[in-house]
C-alpha cells in the first residue's frame, strides 16, 4: 500500500512544487515506485516535469469528476518518476465538486485503484484552502508543510493546522501532521531561525531536518523539465531532498547516501572506516 503524502500550505511560492519534485525524484532514486499528483491549476508541477500543460488533453481534472480512472491519466516523466498531471481545467473542478456529494473524497476514491501499484504518492497542493487542497489532505496519510521562514508565515501555519483538525473531523481521521519543513532557508540570519523556533513554540508541530537552503539551483531546474537531483545531483539542496526521501522511506541515517561516500584511504581496515555523515539528524525534531 502507498503511503500518501500531501505537500500543503495556502501560502504561495513557499516551495511546495519544488519539495514535490525533488522528494519524488529522490524516492525513485532510492527505488521506491513513486506517483506524484498536480492538484494545482497552475500545472507548475506538471510543467517543471517536463510536460506541457496546455497540449495534455487528460488531466487530473477528468479524474476528480469521475470520467476517467487515475491509471488512464497517469504519465511518466524524465525523472523516471509517474505524474497525474493538471492543466488549467483544474480551477473549473473546483465549481463542479462544490454541487457534488462527498466532494471531499474525489482524489482518495480516485487514488484507490494506484495504491497498490506505488510505494509513495505525494500530492503537490495549489495555494489555497479551497476543495482542492482539502482533496488533498483527505487522501493523505500525512502531511508536510513547507514553510518559508519569514515574518507572518506563522499566520498561514496556524489556518492550515486549524484546517488539518476539521479534516481530521469530518473526512480523514487518521491524517497526521509529518511536520514544517523549512524551505528557502538562510541559516545565516538570526531572523529565519527565531521564525522557526516561534511556530515551533506556538503550534508544537515537528521541524523536519535538514532545512533546505535558498539556492539559485532550485530556480534553474523546472526550466529544464527535470528536478534538481538531475540538474544538479550534487548540490546540498539536492542532497537536502535526499535526507527527507530517506526519511520517508524509512531508511534509516547509517547507510547514508552510498554514491556519496569517498572511498575509505587504501589500507584503512575495515573496522575504522568512519560511519557517514550520521551527524545531521534526518528525523523530525523538536517536539515539545
Ligand atoms: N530552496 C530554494 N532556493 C531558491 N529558490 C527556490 C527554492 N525552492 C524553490 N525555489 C523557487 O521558488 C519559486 C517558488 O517555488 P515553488 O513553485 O516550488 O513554490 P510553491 O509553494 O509550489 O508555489 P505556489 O504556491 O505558487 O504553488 C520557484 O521559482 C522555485 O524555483
Ligand atoms: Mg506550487
Amino acid at each position: 500500500m502507498a503511503h500518501v503524502l500531501a505537500v500543503a500550505n495556502q501560502k504561495g511560492g513557499v516551495a511546495k512544487t519544488t519539495s514535490v519534485a525533488s522528494l519524488g525524484a529522490a524516492l525513485t532514486e532510492l527505488g521506491r515506485r513513486v506517483l506524484l499528483v498536480d492538484l494545482d491549476p497552475q500545472a507548475c508541477l506538471t510543467f517543471s516535469l517536463g510536460l506541457d500543460p496546455d497540449t495534455i488533453e487528460l488531466s487530473v481534472h477528468d479524474v476528480l469528476l469521475g470520467r476517467l480512472s487515475a491509471g488512464i491519466v497517469v504519465s511518466t516523466t524524465a525523472d523516471g518518476t509517474d505524474l497525474l498531471p493538471a492543466t488549467i481545467e483544474l480551477a473549473g473542478s473546483e465549481a463542479v465538486l462544490l454541487s457534488r456529494t462527498g466532494r471531499e473524497h474525489a482524489l482518495r476514491l480516485a487514488l484507490a485503484d494506484l495504491l497498490d501499484d506505488y510505494d509513495v504518492i505525494l500530492i503537490d497542493c495549489p495555494p489555497s484552502l479551497g476543495v482542492l487542497t482539502i482533496n488533498g489532505l483527505t487522501a493523505a496519510d500525512e502531511v508536510i508543510v513547507p514553510l518559508q521562514c519569514e515574518t507572518l508565515s506563522h499566520r498561514g501555519v496556524g489556518q492550515l493546522l486549524d484546517t488539518v483538525q476539521d479534516v481530521r473531523r469530518l473526512t480523514n481521521a487518521g491524517l497526521r501532521v509529518r511536520g514544517v519543513l523549512p524551505t528557502l532557508f538562510d541559516a545565516r540570519t538570526a531572523h529565519s531561525r527565531a521564525v522557526l523556533a516561534d511556530v515551533v513554540a506556538r503550534y508544537h508541530v515537528d521541524v523536519l531536518s535538514p532545512p533546505i537552503a535558498r539556492s539559485v539551483r532550485f530556480a534553474e531546474a523546472p526550466g529544464t523539465g527535470r528536478s534538481i537531483l538531475a540538474t544538479a545531483g550534487r548540490s546540498k539542496g539536492a542532497d537536502a531532498y535526499r535526507r527527507h526521501a530517506r526519511a520517508i522511506a524509512g531508511l534509516s541515517t547509517a547507510d547514508e547516501i552510498p554514491a556519496r561516500r569517498s572511498p575509505p584511504p587504501a589500507g584503512t581496515p575495515a573496522a575504522m572506516t568512519p560511519a557517514v555523515a550520521v551527524a545531521v539528524p534526518i528525523t523530525a525534531q523538536g517536539r515539545r
